[in-house]
């Protein structure tokens, strides 16, 4: 298969139901995931999208969390009822508005966290982009290690 055009990340992140942070998987996030699933393979997108389960999301309080990648879109609250419209998005290449956090959704309301350093997007290490500066750091994909 051809790297997709888009990666959909569906979080599957499951906590004890008494977990103050909540879970999607708690909120019916597996059923999500095979609807999206199965969906892209009933209407052709298997070679243009690629659904997948994820971790935490890191916005527990809006799940059930779904990642759109590469367009940086996330949606939360998806509920099973919103299968077809993220599907029909997909297929139109357009997102579903109403489903979409924006950055002050990724607040969490328990307060913010610690400062940490400034995490530099994949530009400044893949070599090609070619910039002398990351000349022979390895290009990696999201999730893999790097030397850097
Ligand atoms: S548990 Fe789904 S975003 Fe954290």
């Amino acid at each position: 298969m051809p790297q997709r055009e888009r990666y959909l990340w569906v979080c599957q992140n499951e906590r004890p139901a008494d977990h103050p942070k909540g879970s999607c998987a708690g909120l019916g996030s597996e059923r999500v995931l095979k609807l999206l699933k199965a969906g892209v393979v009933k209407r052709g997108l298997r070679h243009r999208v690629r659904v997948c389960g994820s971790s935490c999301l890191d916005v527990c309080w809006k799940g059930v969390a779904v990642a759109v990648m590469p367009d940086q879109v996330f949606y939360g609250g998806v509920h099973v009822a919103d299968v077809d419209a993220i599907l029909d998005g997909l297929e139109e290449g357009s997102c579903i508005e109403r489903l979409m956090l924006d950055g002050t959704d990724f607040d969490d309301p328990r307060g913010p966290l610690p400062q940490g350093p400034e995490v530099k997007g994949p530009a400044a290490t893949n070599p090609a982009t070619k910039d002398p500066a990351t000349k022979g750091v390895e290009a990696k994909g999201p999730g893999t290690k790097s030397r850097v």
